[in-house]
């Protein structure tokens, strides 16, 4: 049973055999949330763990029961205004001005697998995969109706939560907040992690302890942002990679959020994850229904791997286009560092015959090839093709790739528009722009109202004919801008502050129609790099241009960081050449492939400049990828050594039936004479087992116990025997069940 019930209906336990949730109707008729944690044994009633005794100065809601105060309660959905001080969940507005509500216990429904949410982004998952109960709630004064969804996933510690509310009644009402996950703990001792960022340095670990007060990270430029993950995590403080408990949240959107821990004045903590009430209200008319995005909550007794590997599970399985789960991604070369915007067909078609030559799959044409587009202050919006530098049309230049046998690939930025554009003189009034304001430009661009309905109508024709013209295989959709002066000449004034929630709706509504429209095409999303990595685009987009940062050292923590929700099969990784582009760094070309190799692989850079013996390389990087992609896409992923605490880094993939395994280790500097002898622990190994690596065996005791010896180290002595030397080592083992190798 994965939803239990008890104590006359009030109880209710979600629970699978590695996590427990349990809330219950509390005496006042609203719901107290009694424990997240650990898998419990059933019981008929845990009322217990609500802390219950009279607290000097605490307001109280029932008259004859003075140790009744939802101010020293963990609750489920709180709100504001009846003497709990903590930050809300919900918060609403009524017609007279007033703001308290409160909703009381109607009923419970259990279904089995899991029911869609409306215009929004979410996990799916069948009957025998899933178990959701529904709550709801009533607020008899106002006649509102609150449904709270929760999902149990039967074999993933894993819940997912969202709200939906119904006005019933005659007034419009606003609502100011409405989070879609609340979760109360009865302590302060843990750690937060969060991932962090800016252009070309996304999703760097931080980690900070919990102290009294609010601690949140957020966004508020219309989209999740490279600034701030819509992640954040609770560590105990002995939890390592490996072992000790971890709770993961993580919203399914795309736009604004917030993402909070507050600990009060009882040292409970209470996480918020929602979308930010920051610039946000929505005006709900009668026999109308706002619904939250959906919020995954994972509970691991496996540190941080365990919960990454949950993420990572729920996303491959249950979140990304159907399509796109067994399906092999291709290998793909993307022409922006080799040409940036100065190319012809010519010189395309070169890239492309030297690509197929080394193996590579997909061509991708990336920005520049409409309109007039030369460098980026004009064009966007025009998605025709730019006949001055493509005079015989895509069309042409989409089938002289495929004749080379390679898929063909192009580069979109939906969303935007250039003040230089022929749609620009056409329509300025599709631009976003607050009356009066100077607008203000971003790479010398501005951002289309998305939330206007006529503009994401006409931006899908364009881009379906093209699709269709041109029979792509690929899409890159970017997005390089965040939003000022927020404001939609569509929207009354009192709904503005809807403005940013019905953007990246469109934004949804053009993704939904596109995919299913042409479910063979293969989307990966981008914002000037890792500007939207959130699960809300995963669901359309099975992969994500993590960073416009391809410099092998960045990299390392860059998809170390990425790892800890993200699948390493949805975060494009390219080889691109050196000096790199971002940092001016020179890596060795092994080093890059090696990098890239625990990703969706791909190349950004000009084949024709290579030398043969580089070219050689090359060959055999695509070769073992194609070698290992199915682990690699299928795996359970390990960080293993951290690159923000140390010079290396080490991460493996394993295969669900641990019979092979994929290592990388890194390190930036050489390190001579540092230590005698150099181990990479590994994990995720049967133990008993026997494995072969470059030959050796090992049992997967040792592997996880003293280690796998690394290659030794040349120190200035040893020229005779070490193996590697110099700054930017890299190794990759593959290793092997005994008797399995081919
Ligand atoms: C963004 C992307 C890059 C590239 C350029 C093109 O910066 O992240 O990969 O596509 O736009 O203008």
């Amino acid at each position: 049973m994965y939803i239990q019930v008890t104590n006359n209906g009030t109880q209710f336990h979600l629970t699978n055999g590695r996590l427990s949730y349990i809330f219950h109707v509390m005496k006042n008729g609203q719901l107290g949330h009694l424990y997240y944690g650990k898998a419990l044994r059933g019981r008929e009633d845990f009322s217990r763990l609500q802390a219950y005794h009279v607290q000097t100065g605490n307001s109280t809601q029932l008259d004859d029961d003075s140790a009744f105060s939802i101010e020293s309660f963990r609750q489920e959905i709180p709100s504001y205004g009846k003497g709990d001080f903590r930050s809300p969940a919900i918060s609403l507005r009524m017609p007279d001005g007033s703001h308290v509500t409160n909703f009381v216990y109607k009923n419970y429904e259990i279904k089995e697998g899991k029911p869609s949410l409306p215009d929004l982004p979410a996990a799916y998952a069948n009957n025998k995969d899933a178990s959701t109960l529904q709550i709801r709630l009533v607020e008899k004064r106002l006649k509102l109706e609150l449904v709270l969804n929760y999902t149990v996933f039967h074999d993933l510690p894993v819940i997912t939560r969202s709200v939906s509310l119904d006005n019933r009644g005659l007034d419009r009402i606003f609502i100011e907040r409405l989070m879609s996950a609340s979760v109360d703990f009865p302590e302060k001792d843990f750690e937060m992690v969060h991932l962090a960022g800016a252009w070309a340095r996304e999703c760097h670990i931080k980690t900070r302890q919990l102290q009294s007060g609010i601690q949140s990270i957020g966004s508020a430029r219309g989209a999740s942002s490279h600034h701030y993950n819509p992640f954040l995590a609770l560590k105990r403080f002995n939890t390592t990679e490996h072992t000790g408990e971890v709770y993961g949240f993580n919203l399914v959107y795309s736009g604004n959020f917030l993402a909070q821990a507050e600990i009060d004045h009882y040292d409970n903590t209470r996480i918020l994850l929602g979308i930010n009430p920051f610039r946000f209200e929505w005006r709900l008319e009668p026999d109308e229904c706002f619904h939250s995005p959906e919020a995954v909550m994972v509970y691991s007794e496996e540190g941080m791997n365990g919960m990454s590997q949950a993420f990572h599970d729920l996303y491959r399985e249950h979140l990304i286009p159907k399509h796109w789960q067994k399906e092999i991604r291709p290998i793909l070369i993307n022409n922006w560092e080799a040409t940036y915007f100065d190319f012809n067909e010519e010189k395309l078609l070169a890239i492309a015959e030297k690509a197929k030559d080394v193996g590579i799959e997909l061509f991708v044409l990336d920005d520049g090839w409409f309109g007039s587009r030369n460098d980026d202050t004009t064009s966007l919006g025009d998605w025709k093709v730019n006949k001055n530098k493509l005079p015989k049309g895509l069309k042409h230049l989409a089938e002289g790739v495929r004749l080379r046998g390679l898929k063909f690939g192009l580069w979109f930025e939906p969303e935007m528009i250039s003040p230089k554009s022929n749609l620009y003189e056409s329509h300025p009034e599709w631009a976003i722009k607050t009356p009066g304001e100077h607008p203000t430009l971003s790479r010398n661009q501005r951002v289309l109202d998305f939330t206007q309905d006529e503009v994401v109508q006409f931006i899908y024709e364009q881009m379906a004919q093209i699709i269709r013209e041109t029979e792509l295989s690929y899409i890159k959709w970017d997005m390089n801008r965040y939003i000022t002066e927020a404001y939609s000449s569509g929207l009354e004034a009192d709904c503005q502050d809807e403005f940013y929630h019905r953007y990246i709706l469109g934004v949804y509504k053009l993704y939904d129609r596109l995919t299913k429209e042409f479910p063979s095409v293969l989307f990966e999303s981008c914002a000037g790099g890792g500007g939207r990595v959130d699960p809300g685009l995963l669901y359309f987009a099975p992969q994500v241009w993590i960073s416009d940062n391809t410099d092998a050292v960045e990299r390392l923590k860059i998809q170390y960081g990425t790892s800890m929700v993200y699948p390493i099969y949805s975060m494009g990784s390219h080889v691109s050449a050196v000096p790199n582009h971002q940092t001016l760094r020179h890596t060795p070309l092994s080093m890059r492939g090696d990098v890239a190799l625990f990703g969706t692989f791909g190349y950004e850079l000009d084949p024709g400049e290579l030398t043969a013996a580089e070219q050689k390389v090359i060959e055999g990087q695509i070769q073992k990828y194609k070698q290992h992609r199915a682990l690699i896409r299928d795996g359970d992923f390990y960080r293993l050594i951290n690159p923000f605490e140390t010079n290396e880094t080490a991460w493996m993939i394993v295969s669900k039936d641990k019979h092979e395994a994929l290592i990388g280790f890194y390190q930036v500097r050489a390190m001579p004479n540092w230590r005698r002898q150099q181990n990479v622990r590994l994990a995720g190994l049967e133990r008993d087992w026997e494995y072969v690596v470059d030959g050796q065996c090992f049992y997967g005791d040792e592997l996880m116990t003293i280690g796998l010896p690394l290659p030794e180290e040349f120190n200035g002595v040893n020229g005779a025997t070490a193996k590697r030397s110099g700054d930017y080592q890299s190794h990759i083992f593959y290793l092997q069940l005994k008797g399995k190798q081919n």
